[in-house]
């Protein structure tokens, strides 16, 4: 059987492996917590395009809503121009500097969202699924959620109580409201589940969201009359509609549902949606039963990663590590940056990072483990053949060894990343590769067998300087979803491009086919892949 099996053949042959990121708050700028999931999505939609299908990647914004319209308030801009600025000026620009490849960046002050969303409720409306009533209870803004009193954790004074996430006093509302009759989705919803197991990733996550719903679920809210940055209901124009009922829409709106029909067949249902675990009941209970109730098809997987934490705490807003991305990623390079919040962190549970966690693997896995293969094998082929890389022709078992070794990793590898979501242990699965090879070198000591100048010594180290890079030349392809433009620069070091193509063309289904990296490619010694680190900057 070849490396990946095929597993599109449950879906229709036009269909896209379509991934989404939650649209994340643009009150404040993104911290190292949202790009921990939108490199996740990014790495996992590389690797499907790696397999040669068709990928769709979206990642965006949400822009409506109270907690938008205060910050905007305070800062003393229209709620609009503050979006404009944060999405122009932080977030679309962190996600190009991370070299994140969506397909398409939806915002919810969209027009093509908005008018969507109006005939998606209309829609609900019509069909008696929302109903008007009243509603009162603590409300917490960070969330845009009402809380269960139960949840609350006590405050300063008596009559104070704080949300159980934000540490902050919830506020008390009371508003004639438009409800969404989501009591009535608990026995499909559970029906569902027990029916897709794989839904909603990890097991934690899932017994979490069943324990929930097996719980009677209350109807929900689902429209503001106190504010209006919102998007009106059109039978109502005094109200808004529930921010998270808006943002949750993204996700259809952005595929062409109601807009591009063709579209829309090929894109919908969504394969994963990734979430942080903190938002997993919107989009594993209230998005499949909103869909549900308007007759679409449910996402295949909800897939929620842990959290990365400061002190104890989940990272947020309001309690940073005072770390950004962009002083990680100055400090370590982009792709290392790419690689250590993957490797690091099992994806699903929590996590917390720390500088010298990030260095010890910078330098050890990295920069000795492979950057250092690489450019020792690109000067031995150098100094021995002028940059020709030579042919094996004395290949035996040691040889075999590495080629089996390949094939291991890339199996794993692409069950792990590829399906399982597991990218840390689909990372170090490569990277067991890598120490093999290096473990090759060391035993088969060509630096010594380049002394021996009979023909079988010269076959022997072409043997050997032919094997390690070949196992580059596969290595380049594997680490490219992870760290695209260390692996470009690695395939351009191996002369490989002349013959296969580019880097993105290589296919995981082929990435073992022993033997693919031409004899006579031009290999150059080209830039350290991952330079020594300079001393860490004062805080
Ligand atoms: N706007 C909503 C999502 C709507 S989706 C239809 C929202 N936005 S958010 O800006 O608060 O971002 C939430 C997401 O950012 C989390 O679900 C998670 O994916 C990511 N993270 C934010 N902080 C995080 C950590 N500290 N650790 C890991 N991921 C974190 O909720």
């Amino acid at each position: 059987m070849a490396a990946t099996a095929d597993h599109s053949t449950t879906e229709a042959s036009n269909s896209a492996y379509y991934v989404t990121t939650p649209i994340y708050y643009v009150n404040d700028r993104p911290h190292l917590g949202h790009a921990y999931t939108t490199v996740a999505g990014d790495v996992l939609t590389r690797w499907h395009r790696q397999r040669g299908e068709k990928v769709w990647y979206l990642t965006g914004t949400d822009e409506h809503g109270q907690k938008i319209m205060r910050t905007a308030d305070a800062h003393g801009v229209t709620p609009q121009e503050w979006c404009d600025k944060l999405v122009e000026e932080e977030w679309k620009p962190l996600w190009q500097h991370l070299n994140v490849a969506n397909d398409d960046f939806i915002r919810t002050t969209q027009q093509r969202h908005t008018d969507r969303v109006q005939e998606f409720v209309q829609d609900l409306f019509d069909k008696g699924e929302i109903y008007k009533g009243g509603y009162e209870g603590p409300y917490c803004v960070g969330c845009e959620e009402y809380k269960l009193p139960g949840e609350l954790l006590p405050g300063a004074t008596e009559d104070e109580k704080l949300c159980p996430v934000h540490k902050k006093p919830v506020e008390w509302l009371e508003e004639e409201n438009y409800f969404f009759r989501l009591s009535a989705y608990g026995p499909k919803l559970l029906e569902f589940y027990a029916e897709n197991p794989d839904f909603i990733a990890p097991a934690s996550a899932r017994n979490e969201v069943l324990r929930f719903v097996e719980q009677d679920l209350k109807d929900l809210s689902i429209s503001r009359s106190t504010f209006n940055w919102g998007v009106p209901l059109p039978w109502d124009e005094k109200h808004v509609l529930y921010v998270w009922v808006d943002a949750l829409q993204n996700y259809i709106t952005a595929a062409g549902y109601g807009s591009d029909p063709e579209r829309f067949a090929e894109l919908w249902p969504a394969s994963v949606h990734l979430v942080g675990k903190d938002i997993l009941r919107f989009h594993a209970v209230i998005w499949p039963a909103m869909l549900m109730a308007a007759g679409l098809p449910l996402p295949k997987r909800v897939v929620a990663n842990g959290w990365l934490m400061v002190g104890g705490e989940k990272m947020s807003k309001s309690n940073l590590t005072g770390i950004s991305p962009q002083q990680l990623t100055s400090h370590f390079g982009v792709d290392a940056y790419r690689y250590y919040f993957l490797r690091a962190i099992p994806f699903g549970t929590d996590g917390s990072f720390s500088w010298e966690d990030f260095s010890a693997r910078y330098t050890s896995e990295l920069a000795n483990d492979f950057g250092n293969l690489a450019s020792r094998v690109a000067a031995m082929v150098g100094k021995y053949y002028e940059g020709s890389l030579p042919a094996a022709t004395a290949a035996g078992a040691a040889e075999q060894a590495v080629a089996d070794g390949l094939v291991t990793a890339a199996q794993v590898a692409d069950r792990k990343i590829g399906e399982e979501l597991d990218f840390a242990g689909g990372i170090a699965a490569v990277f067991e590769f890598i120490k093999q090879v290096n473990g090759y070198l060391t035993e088969q000591e060509p630096w010594k067998v380049a002394k021996d100048t009979s023909e079988e010594g010269q076959a022997r180290l072409a043997t050997i300087l032919y094997t390690a890079a070949e196992a580059l030349r596969a290595t380049a392809v594997l680490l490219n979803p992870l760290m695209p433009a260390t692996a470009e620069k690695l395939w351009e070091s191996l002369g490989a491009e002349p013959e296969l193509g580019p880097l993105a063309a290589q296919t995981i289904a082929t990435v073992a086919d022993w033997g693919r990296l031409p004899v006579g490619a031009t290999v150059t010694k080209g830039e350290i892949l991952f330079p020594r680190l300079e001393e860490k900057p004062a805080a």
